[in-house]
């Protein structure tokens, strides 16, 4: 969730589909039909992710000196071809490759803009597992977003803020760095003792030695790139398992933790009250990393465990664990959809405060739709954004929230409390797409929502009353 508003840069936009078709070509053409493609095919973000395999299992191990701010990094990604492969890229943004090897065997590999080009001694017949090995160091700088925010690999002051919503995952890992492609993680991350490493998932164990302290987290269950997490500071450390059996991991930065301790404390119940309305909490684990990172401007929503730039407030606890059902769990194929994380995550809040002593959710509404034709919120259609400058713009928050309000009014709560369940539940795990969604909430309330969705989702400008 952001906090503050970002800058817009014209002039990005404006140099990036150059470079991007400069690029593409440079991959070469996808009719040879065995190199895998550059990206995986979002018109958002062209070279994000990339053609031709799926990365089932990420092992990364990590070391990060905060003082220098080097990192050294191995990452073995185990693969599978889903065609014949000469060639295949990985994103990686900045950063010095040493060495790649596929199935223990060097390969070649060259550099261009955020794509590693490997090249296998043998090539990769459709169907075969393979393991990519990629040992790499340096500096890791955040990538600037469309809309003038940085994500990715964050410095601060006693550590680093990690968070790769979109692209930032490839300024710390080569990554098959988009959505569609949700994997296993281990994370091994040295740092020097006295700092946290705290990545997704269960910690399955931590040991200094020589001045250095090693973190071992595991993320079983699929995870995008964008929600991986490494952050580092100097944290204190909450543990404990809620009665549902979530094990619980809450990472704070001194600076944050008076603040944080009153929301924090929220947390289980939060989860209980959200698996009440959308179904069985996603995940075995669970917990928050609270940093001290000004100039951030947001939370993101790192599976298992959001990150906060700073101590967050009860709406944004919320917002944060209504995307590990929404965003996480159920994934986006396209960052055009966006609104089924965000609009989503936007509701919950809704939800929580007309549940919970505060304002209703038509109030919220209502106080929205007093805004006047020209205001920001009506600029474009929530699940047509138009480009990847506006996905975390008002409008595919609150208006995508204002759809799902105008969806609830349609079919009346109880069917709209079973699609929310039933879209967490059959999507669990996976991904879903708007046109699913719409397709699952017509068939549940048996109900022809055609035009709601067409004034709601896509048209632009601020919508008639019905
Ligand atoms: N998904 C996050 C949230 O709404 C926001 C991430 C914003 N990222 C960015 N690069 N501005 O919870
Ligand atoms: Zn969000």
């Amino acid at each position: 969730r952001r906090r503050t508003a970002v800058l817009r840069r014209e002039a990005v936009l404006a140099t990036v589909p150059v470079a991007v078709a400069a690029l593409l070509a440079a991959a070469g053409p996808a009719a040879a039909g065995t190199t895998g493609g550059a990206g995986a095919g979002d018109p958002y973000f062209p070279l994000a992710g990339n053609g031709g395999y799926h990365v089932g299992h990420y092992g990364l191990t990590l070391r990060y000196d905060t003082g220098t701010r080097h990192l050294d990094g191995k990452a073995v990604l185990t693969a599978r071809a889903t065609q014949k492969l000469t060639r295949f890229d990985l994103d990686l943004k900045g950063l010095k490759v040493t060495s790649v090897t596929v199935d223990r065997t060097p390969a070649t590999f060259k550099r261009g803009g955020q794509e590693l080009v490997v090249t296998p001694r043998h090539a990769l017949r459709a169907g075969q597992d393979f393991r990519v090995t990629v040992a790499y160091h340096g500096t890791p700088k955040p990538v600037t977003d469309p809309d003038g925010s940085a994500d990715g690999w964050i410095p601060t002051d006693d550590g680093a803020f990690v968070a790769g919503e979109p692209q930032g995952a490839m300024t710390w890992f080569p990554a098959n760095n988009h959505p569609k492609d949700k994997s296993a993680y281990d994370f091994t991350i040295t740092v020097p003792k006295g700092r946290t490493a705290v990545a997704n998932g269960v910690l399955l164990g931590q040991r200094t030695t020589g001045g250095r302290t090693t973190f071992h987290w595991r993320e079983t269950q699929p995870m995008a790139a964008y929600l991986a997490t490494a952050t580092v500071g100097k944290f204190k450390v909450e543990r404990y398992t809620t009665a549902g059996g979530i094990q619980v991991y809450n990472a704070v930065d001194a600076r944050e933790a008076t603040a944080a301790a009153p929301v924090l404390k929220k947390l289980p119940s939060v989860l209980a009250w959200e698996s009440k309305l959308f179904g069985p909490y996603p995940f075995r684990a669970a917990g928050a990393i609270v940093d001290h990172a000004p100039g951030v401007g947001y939370a993101l929503e790192t599976q298992t465990r959001p990150v906060y730039d700073s101590a967050p407030d009860t709406s944004t606890l919320v917002h944060e664990s209504a995307h590990q059902w929404f965003g996480d769990s159920v994934s986006l194929t396209s960052w055009k959809d966006i609104w089924l994380n965000e609009g989503f995550a936007t509701y919950a809040e809704w939800l929580y405060s007309e549940q919970h002593g505060g304002d209703s959710a038509q109030k919220s509404f209502d106080r929205l739709y007093a805004r006047p034709a020209g205001d920001g919120l009506w600029a474009y259609p929530p699940a047509d954004p138009g480009s990847g400058e506006n996905i975390f713009g008002t409008p595919v928050y609150a208006r995508g929230a204002m759809a799902l309000h105008e969806l609830r009014e349609a079919v009346g709560d109880k069917d709209f409390f079973r699609i929310l369940r039933a879209w967490a539940s059959a999507h669990r795990g996976g991904h879903g797409t708007t046109a699913q969604f719409e397709r699952l909430a017509e068939r549940t309330s048996g109900k022809q929502l055609d035009g709601l969705f067409h004034t709601w989702l896509y048209t632009q400008g601020k919508p008639g009353r019905a």
